[in-house]
C-alpha cells in the first residue's frame, strides 16, 4: 500500500493517521498513514529519506509548515498566497507539490458544519503566525465584508494584511491589521489563531469584541480548547474547537493524494466520541 505520514515536531498528539484510516477505510483505498517525529533541524533529511523508502505524500505541522513551503518545487496558489504548506505531494524524488488545505478546511467547518456562512460578516482573525496565514486566503474567498487581523505585535499583523491586501481588494473584502486593544467591536465570528491557548493563557481579547450570540471558534482542540470553549458558553457564545477543521483539512489532502473525496461527517462524529 502506498505510504503517507504527518511529520512534526512534536507529533505523537497527531490524531491525523486515525482520521486517514477513516478515510481510507471509507473509500476502499489502500494506504498507510503513521507518524513522523523529525529533528528540528532534520526536516528536509526526513522526508527525503521518507520519499526514498516509497512516500507518496505528507502533512506538515508544528513548526515545520514554512520550511515545508520553501521545499515544494511546485505550490498551489493557496499554498503561495499563505506562505506555509500544510501538505506535500511526491510527484517524484524531486518532484514536490506543496499545497496548503487548512484555510479551505476551516471555511467548510465554519459555513457547513456549523452553518454559518461567511458572506457579509465581520470577521475578527486573532494571530498572524503560521495559523493565522495558513487560513486567511480561504475566509477572504469566502466574501465576509470585513476581516480585522489582530495580532500581540501588530508588525506582523501589518505584514500578512500587505501580503493579502490585492487577494481581499479583489474579493471586496475590508481587510485592516489591529492590535489586541484595538480591534473594535460588534463581530459576528471570532476565530482564534492565536497559541495562546496552548501556554494555557486566557482569549486575548474582552468578550465585548463580539455580537451577542457570536461563533467563537479556537483553532485547538482537546484539552487546549477547553478555556477557549468555557470562556465562549460564559458569555453566550457559541462556541467551536478546531476538531472539525482538522478533519476537512485531512479530507481536501486525501482529495490531492487519491483524488476521492471522503465524507467527512461520520469522521468528526467518532473522533468526537474518542476525544470527549
Ligand atoms: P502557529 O504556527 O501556531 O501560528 P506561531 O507562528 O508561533 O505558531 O504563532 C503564534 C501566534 O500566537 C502569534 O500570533 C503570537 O503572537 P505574536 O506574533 O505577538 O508572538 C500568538 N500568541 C502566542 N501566545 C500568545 C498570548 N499569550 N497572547 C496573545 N497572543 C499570543
Amino acid at each position: 500500500p502506498d505510504r503517507y505520514v504527518v511529520a512534526g515536531n512534536p507529533v505523537a498528539h497527531s490524531r491525523s493517521p486515525e482520521i486517514h484510516a477513516m478515510f481510507a477505510t471509507q473509500t476502499g483505498e489502500s494506504l498507510v498513514y503513521e507518524r513522523l517525529l523529525c529533528p528540528l533541524d532534520g526536516f528536509e533529511t526526513s522526508l527525503r529519506s521518507f520519499v526514498a523508502a516509497g512516500g507518496r505524500g505528507c502533512n506538515i505541522t508544528v513548526p515545520f509548515k514554512f520550511e515545508a513551503h520553501a521545499l515544494a518545487r511546485r505550490l498551489s496558489p493557496r499554498a503561495q498566497l499563505a506562505g506555509a504548506c500544510n501538505v506535500l505531494r511526491f510527484d517524484g524524488a524531486d518532484d514536490w507539490f506543496g499545497d496548503n488545505s487548512d484555510g479551505i478546511g476551516l471555511a467548510r467547518d465554519i459555513e457547513r458544519n456549523a452553518g454559518w456562512p461567511l458572506q457579509g460578516r465581520r470577521l475578527l482573525l486573532l494571530g498572524a503566525g503560521g495559523a493565522a496565514a495558513g487560513v486567511l486566503g480561504s475566509l477572504i474567498e469566502g466574501r465576509p465584508a470585513e476581516i480585522v487581523l489582530a495580532n500581540r505585535s501588530v508588525d506582523k499583523a501589518r505584514a500578512l494584511v500587505d501580503s493579502h491586501a490585492a487577494f481581499a481588494a479583489e474579493h471586496g473584502v475590508r481587510l485592516r491589521a489591529s492590535a489586541l486593544d484595538e480591534t473594535g467591536d460588534g463581530f459576528d465570528i471570532l476565530v482564534n489563531g492565536t497559541s495562546a491557548s496552548l501556554a494555557g493563557a486566557a482569549v486575548p481579547v474582552p468578550p465585548q469584541v463580539l455580537r451577542p450570540g457570536a461563533l467563537a471558534l479556537d483553532m485547538m482542540y482537546g484539552p487546549a480548547a477547553q478555556r477557549f470553549l468555557e470562556w465562549a458558553a460564559a458569555h453566550g457564545f457559541e462556541g467551536r474547537d478546531g476538531l472539525g477543521m482538522l478533519v476537512e483539512q485531512a479530507a481536501e489532502a486525501f482529495y490531492l493524494w487519491r483524488g476521492r473525496r471522503p465524507d467527512s461527517a461520520p469522521v468528526l462524529a467518532t473522533l468526537r466520541e474518542r476525544i470527549a
